[in-house]
């Protein structure tokens, strides 16, 4: 049986995120620029957007740049931004093909004026798709979503909007840039570094981490099936004892 008839499509996650690492060493390992590892990544984010859409993952959120990738030399960053607009521009045939939705996390403002206008345009064409929600984690940082959450709510405590009682996680979760999205069951780290470099913090709570030594453009659809048929295998207990779930 191959790995993704193994799957037990009942206990699917219902949002996968992942951390995509290991792009400039893929490159460094065939003696190339780092450039083209992050080109070659781009086949593995098209191969698991349709993993995904295939056996029915119904969210995924792939973490693209960082808050704090800004502080690489500027022209990796400029690269990275222009490999971005191609891959919009080129995948979102596959996005209508597949029926999946584009939504993006993050301080999308910082990005150059081209990028933000070709997400909008790929967001606003995609937006009637109901198969699938892939979200790009653009300019993402958790710490900066978590701050910008305590300000907004802080605002509306102060002009009498929610009284500070009423506050609860949903309060939170409402005013976090994944409010749409459910919590993350699985995420999953490529490229052996065993770290969340301030990835999804809150939403992680009690997701099931999964670490693969596998670079990013290496990983396969198999390697994520793999990574799902692990998590099928833990057992989530969420505080409780074993017994209790039986
Ligand atoms: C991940 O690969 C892609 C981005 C962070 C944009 P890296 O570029 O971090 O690759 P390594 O970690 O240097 O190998
Ligand atoms: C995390 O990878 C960010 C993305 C995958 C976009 P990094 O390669 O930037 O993380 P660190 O700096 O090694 O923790
Ligand atoms: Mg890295």
């Amino acid at each position: 049986m191959s790995l993704k008839e193994q799957l037990n499509t009942k206990n699917l996650p219902k949002h996968i995120a992942i951390i995509m690492d290991g792009n400039g060493r893929w490159a460094k390992q065939k003696g190339r620029l780092r450039m083209f590892g992050h080109e070659n990544g781009t086949k593995s984010v098209r191969e698991i957007t349709e993993a995904c859409a295939e056996i029915g993952i119904e969210n995924l959120t792939l973490y693209a740049f960082s808050t704090e990738n800004w502080k690489r030399p500027k022209i990796e960053v400029q690269t990275l931004m222009r490999l971005l607009i191609s891959s919009l521009k080129s995948e979102i045939k596959t996005l209508q093909k597949n029926n999946i939705k584009l939504n993006t996390i993050g301080n999308t403002t910082d990005l150059p004026n081209k990028v933000q206008r070709e997400l909008l345009d790929v967001i606003e064409q995609t937006k009637n798709n109901t198969r699938m929600t892939l979200t790009l984690a653009l300019s993402y940082g958790s710490r900066d979503e978590l701050l910008n959450t305590i300000k907004q709510i802080s605002i509306k405590v102060k002009n009498n909007i929610i009284s500070p009682e009423k506050i609860d996680e949903s309060v939170i979760n409402e005013h976090l840039y994944t409010r749409n999205l459910p919590d993350v069951d699985l995420l999953i780290r490529t490229s052996g570094e065993q770290r969340i470099s301030n990835f999804l913090l809150w939403q992680i709570a009690y997701a099931e981490l999964f670490f693969t030594d596998v670079l990013w453009p290496d990983f396969t659809k198999n390697h994520f099936y793999e990574a799902i048929l692990c998590y099928q295998n833990r057992e989530r207990r969420f505080g409780k004892t074993s017994e209790q779930l039986k």
